[in-house]
């Protein structure tokens, strides 16, 4: 009987280290300890033996069971640590990844520039005025003193719509739009979409400009070069930033200039736009008397603005929606 435990005891302790998981592992205890088990059976045929010997192989069997139990538990743990640690590492969350990012949009760059600049001139007492981009000759041309012949009209080539109207050509529109709503003092801001027949690296077909407008008492050409000069060194954020005015010519300004812009340490004049003290004829035709009022405007380009803001050289760029070139602003 002994040798038999012994034996038992062995193949036990063999079978457990053998098993590979939990239910191998069930499977032995069953073979062993369980109902119809080896040790059960050898618990059971106890009764058979003489009285002398029950006791002490009863207490041998016993022991033996107790043996299995413990292997068994041991064998028990150590598998459930191996399945936890398998599934941990299967499961495992690289916290370090980075995560998915929501893309974000932002405003165009032209958008920005514009912000930049209204932003800007509000700050020095100018008001946001707007206009249509569907416009008529009168307020595109008539009002601006531009005569039906006028050579300066070739100046624009202008879009027509069939039934006479344009896509404007230029802000100063909303010049005569404004004044025919307000009295002085006036001081607008007018920035907006224009058109022209025109299309290469330096010109779009669409393009933008800001305007603006001051009328009242005793107005001159020195408080415009003064606001064109003060409000460039702030866009830019430049104090070094030198104008410079050359004559030039537009029906609706008189004396007319076109302002260049030169930053320190470059030797190249670069245009910015036109400007001049508005004309008579056109503070009439905005129900404004010229006796009693004077006015100066300039019409900036945007996009030129935008383009030396943020250092791009191709014009078209900004207009072509390309996400790779809008997403660096
Ligand atoms: N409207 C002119 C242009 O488009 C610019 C300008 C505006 C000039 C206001 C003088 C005064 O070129």
């Amino acid at each position: 009987m002994n040798t038999n435990i012994t034996n038992l005891l062995k193949e036990a302790q063999q079978s457990i280290d053998q098993s590979k998981d939990l239910n191998i592992l069930d499977q032995v205890r069953v073979t062993f300890l369980g109902k119809k088990g080896k040790i059960t059976e050898l618990l059971k045929q106890l009764g058979t033996l003489p009285e002398a010997k029950r006791k002490s192989e009863g207490q041998v069997i016993n022991q033996a069971k107790e043996q299995i139990q413990s292997w068994l538990e041991q064998r028990k743990s150590q598998l459930e640590t191996q399945e936890l640690n398998k599934k941990l590492r299967e499961e495992r969350i690289d916290v370090t990844l980075p995560g998915r990012r929501n893309v974000i949009g932002s405003c165009h760059p032209v958008t920005q520039v514009q912000d930049r600049l209204v932003d800007i001139l509000s700050t020095m007492g100018f008001v946001l005025a707007r206009g249509p981009e569907v416009e008529d000759d009168y307020h595109n041309f008539e009002a601006l003193n531009f005569l039906p012949n006028h050579p300066a009209r070739t100046m624009h080539d202008t879009f027509y719509f069939p039934d006479g109207r344009l896509l404007r050509t230029h802000t100063s529109t909303v010049q005569i739009r404004y004044m025919e709503n307000h009295t002085p003092p006036i001081r607008i801001i007018v920035p907006g979409k224009t058109y022209r027949c025109d299309s290469d690296a330096t010109h779009s077909p669409m393009f933008h400009q800001i305007e603006c407008l001051v009328v009242d008492e005793s107005v001159s050409f020195a408080n415009l070069k003064h606001l064109v000069a003060l409000f460039l060194r702030r866009f830019f954020d430049r104090d070094d930033l030198e104008t410079r005015f050359r004559p030039s010519y537009f029906p609706f300004t008189e004396p007319s200039a076109e302002v260049d812009a030169k930053f320190m340490g470059t030797d190249r004049w670069l245009e910015m736009g036109g400007c001049g003290m508005v004309h008579p004829n056109v503070l009439r035709f905005g129900n404004i008397d010229p006796e009693k009022y004077t006015g100066y405007a300039f019409g900036f380009g945007l996009d030129r603005l935008a383009m030396l803001y943020f250092g791009v050289n191709d014009l078209r760029l900004f207009f072509e929606n390309d996400i790779r070139f809008l997403e660096q602003f």
